[in-house]
């Protein structure tokens, strides 16, 4: 019988070979010959993709084969550390190019090479993006090929950060993510979850492939992206409002619109800071989240995340405060004697960011959520505050507005009112981004 020929690999699928015990990549023999999905915005698109040294490097092989697919030429430059988790032996075969390793290399450097890879890229990509190289980005330095081509590139850059949830809760790495949003740089993810070291949940794995793609689409999708160089503020949820260390007044925003509009608005191209109160809800990819709790950690957020083109107040602030919050637990009296509770009003978010021309974006959004007197109450809410739109919604129970996925709109303006029908939260959010695009066009 005729010995049967072992298939050969060439080395692009043996690159594959190796992936597979690394887990969770689904093996695929010909992923690299750019079948079926290839987009049209990806035709002569270069993404320079930055490998940084976290254990999910090894994604990043991944990651090369699904925007190839999609017809993304990917270049890659990778940190010394990157070297230690994938080697660019697997890196080059999958990119089909050579592998940028060195600042100091006389061969690369002949030219100018790190300039001419910094600028030769529509997009940098950094996946995965490690504590210490985001510190590194934040800090300016250039001391390494991957930071320099980052402080010299021209092109919008996405990171993708993955590390230790301690290490993505340090003050140090809070501070340098806010620093970076700041300078323009978009994230996307870091997942909740279990990470690839054994026993460490929580937020701070890298998202996944498929995410960054749909990011990096995002990002250069040119008619997708009619607020392209657009900065778009979005709050979101309720505040909580401390009584003491373990009661909070609080009510029943779930966050889904304010959320659903910070992805439209990122989606069609805006850099979106979104100012989040408590809520479970997951961060919208390729937004800056930032974190609060009471509304007037929320008129800071807002405030320092100013100036924007545009203002959305979608956040059901509270309106007062405990006028003191107790230091340690009110205990019940065994008198029965129920305790005081004053408050005192809270800071009126879209009244501050409104009226004050420095501060104040060329369009501002709020909304209204009432359960009686809907369109007048949004009328002099819209005089009060300096906005230009209001959108009233009803959140009476019977409506299932409050936690539900339907909203029903009335867009108040100075023009008059306008019916939405009802629709999900999402296509407003998307028939909002479009007006709002569609406004700041004809200014
Ligand atoms: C096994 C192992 C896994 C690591 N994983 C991560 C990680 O996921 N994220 C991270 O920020 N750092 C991680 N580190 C630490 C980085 O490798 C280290 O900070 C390195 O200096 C990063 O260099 P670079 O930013 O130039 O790539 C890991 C280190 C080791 C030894």
């Amino acid at each position: 019988m005729a010995k049967q020929k072992k298939p050969s690999l060439n080395l692009a699928e043996a690159a594959s070979a190796i992936m597979d015990p690394v887990g969770g990549i689904e093996l695929d023999t010909d992923g690299l010959r750019h079948r079926g999905t290839r987009s049209a915005m990806a035709e002569q698109k270069t993404i320079l993709l930055v490998i940084s040294g976290g254990i999910a490097a090894y994604k990043a092989l991944d990651l090369v084969r699904r925007l190839r697919e999609r017809g993304f030429a990917v270049k890659a430059v990778m940190t010394k550390a990157a070297e230690a988790f994938v080697t660019p032996l697997s890196v080059g075969a999958i990119t089909g190019g050579r592998v940028h390793t060195d600042l100091l290399s006389r061969e690369d450097e002949a030219d100018i090479g790190h300039i001419r890879l910094a600028r030769g890229a529509d997009l940098v990509v950094i996946a995965p993006a490690t504590a210490d190289l985001l510190a590194r980005m934040a800090g300016g330095h250039a001391d390494d090929l991957a930071t320099a081509v980052l402080l010299a590139t021209n092109a919008p850059v996405l990171a993708a950060p993955a590390m230790n949830p301690a290490m993505w809760a340090h003050p140090a790495t809070r501070r340098n993510v806010a620093q970076l949003a700041k300078d323009g740089v978009r994230f996307v993810g870091r997942n909740a979850g279990e990470r690839a070291e054994s026993g460490e949940a929580g937020p701070g794995r890298m998202a996944e492939p498929l995410e960054i793609v749909a990011a990096v689409e995002a990002i250069l999708s040119p008619a997708a992206r009619p607020l392209s160089g657009r900065h778009v503020v979005v709050t979101s949820g309720p505040t909580h409002e401390p009584i003491d260390p373990v009661r909070y007044i609080a009510n029943r925003s779930s966050g889904k619109q304010g959320h659903a509009i910070a992805a439209a608005a990122a989606a069609a191209g805006a850099r979106v800071t979104l100012v989040s109160g408590p809520v479970s809800v997951p961060d919208p990819a390729g937004v800056t989240v930032v974190h609060v709790e009471t509304a007037r950690e929320m008129l800071a957020a807002v405030a320092a995340a100013l100036p924007a083109d545009v203002a959305i107040m979608a956040a059901a602030v509270a309106d007062w405060r405990a006028a003191e919050e107790q230091a340690s637990k009110i205990k019940k009296q065994p008198s029965g004697a129920v305790p005081p509770l004053a408050l005192v009003e809270n800071p009126d978010i879209l009244a501050t960011v409104g009226p004050d021309p420095a501060r104040r974006p060329a369009l501002g959004v709020g909304f209204a959520a009432e359960t009686a007197n809907l369109l007048k109450n949004a009328e002099t809410k819209l005089a009060a505050k300096g906005a230009d739109w209001i959108l009233a919604n009803d959140v009476s129970p019977a409506t299932g507005v409050m936690g539900g996925d339907d909203n029903t709109i009335h867009l108040v303006s100075r023009a008059g009112v306008e019916d939405w029908p009802t629709m999900t939260k999402q296509a407003v959010a998307e028939r909002l981004v479009a007006r709002i695009a569609a406004t700041l066009a004809e200014r």
